[in-house]
């Protein structure tokens, strides 16, 4: 069966797999009654939360949360390539443990990946990592350099 990828403009692309469902489920489970075969309409994640398409089971009981994000919407770290200063890895995991997507994505960063680079003079000034790493939230880009460019 095919693999159906929705195209998540805010998280990046976002699979259901047809194979890992039919391990313990008919395809009666699931079509007509919580989707057609054919594209259905789009549904948001305030309707899954009320029980729409993936909603319909992923509540927590029949199977995992909505709340586990990335189980669904994959991320990959972020490795800056820096001449002169050591290179960055930004880990997403480690920053799940204490964030939701929306505390870094609706204002610092878009999802579809770098754009323009920020200096650390702006960092200081409170933009991209220096928006928590400001010494009140998390440790300073005023220093610490070794703790996030490697050498
Ligand atoms: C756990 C739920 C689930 C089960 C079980 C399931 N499907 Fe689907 N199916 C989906 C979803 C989700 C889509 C995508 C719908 C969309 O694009 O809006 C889909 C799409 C399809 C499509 C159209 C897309 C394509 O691949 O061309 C076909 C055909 C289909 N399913 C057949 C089946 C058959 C046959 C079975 C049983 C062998 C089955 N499905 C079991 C959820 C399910
Ligand atoms: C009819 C119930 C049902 C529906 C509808 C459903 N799921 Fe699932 N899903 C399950 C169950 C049950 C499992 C396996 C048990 C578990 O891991 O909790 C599962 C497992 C998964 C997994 C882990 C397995 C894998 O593929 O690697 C993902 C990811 C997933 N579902 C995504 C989705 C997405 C995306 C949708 C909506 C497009 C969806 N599911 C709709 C019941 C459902
Ligand atoms: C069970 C799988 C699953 C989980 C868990 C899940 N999503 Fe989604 N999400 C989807 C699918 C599938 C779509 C696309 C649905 C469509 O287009 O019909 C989507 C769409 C979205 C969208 C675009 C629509 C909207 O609501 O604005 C955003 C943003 C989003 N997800 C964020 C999240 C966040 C944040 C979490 C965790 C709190 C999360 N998702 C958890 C499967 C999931
Ligand atoms: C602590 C901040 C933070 C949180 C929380 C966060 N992100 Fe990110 N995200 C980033 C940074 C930083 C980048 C890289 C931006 C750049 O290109 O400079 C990024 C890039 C991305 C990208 C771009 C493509 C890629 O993989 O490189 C996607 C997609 C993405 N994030 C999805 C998510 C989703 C989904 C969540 C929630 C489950 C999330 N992010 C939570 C900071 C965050
Ligand atoms: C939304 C707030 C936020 C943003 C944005 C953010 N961080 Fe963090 N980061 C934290 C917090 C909180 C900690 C843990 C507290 C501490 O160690 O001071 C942390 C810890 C870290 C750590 C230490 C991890 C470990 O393994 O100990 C590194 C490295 C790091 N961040 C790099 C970055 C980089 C690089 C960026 C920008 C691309 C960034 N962070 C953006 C909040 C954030
Ligand atoms: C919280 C993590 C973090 C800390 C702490 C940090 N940096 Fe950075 N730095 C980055 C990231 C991420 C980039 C790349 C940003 C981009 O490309 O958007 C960067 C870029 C740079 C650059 C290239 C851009 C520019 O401003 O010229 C230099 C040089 C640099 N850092 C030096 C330093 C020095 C020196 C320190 C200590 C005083 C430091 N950094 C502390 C994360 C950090």
């Amino acid at each position: 069966m095919r693999q159906i990828t929705y195209n998540v403009k805010e998280t990046g692309p976002t699979t259901f797999s047809h194979s890992a469902h039919l391990k313990t489920m008919q395809c009666s489970s699931c079509h007509n009654t919580i989707f057609k075969p054919g594209p259905n309409k789009r549904v948001n994640m305030a309707e899954m939360e009320k029980g729409k398409s993936c909603g319909a089971c992923h509540d927590g009981k029949k199977s995992f949360a909505l709340s586990k994000c990335t189980r669904c919407h994959p991320v990959k770290d972020r490795s800056y390539k820096i001449a002169g200063a050591g290179n960055v890895e930004f880990s997403h995991a480690f920053h799940l443990e204490a964030y939701g997507c929306k505390d870094c994505h609706a204002h610092l960063y878009s999802h579809r990946g770098h754009k323009k680079a920020v200096t650390m003079a702006e960092m200081e000034k409170g933009k991209s990592c220096g928006a928590c790493h400001d010494s009140k939230t998390a440790f300073t880009v005023k220093e610490n350099c070794d703790r996030c460019h490697k050498v």
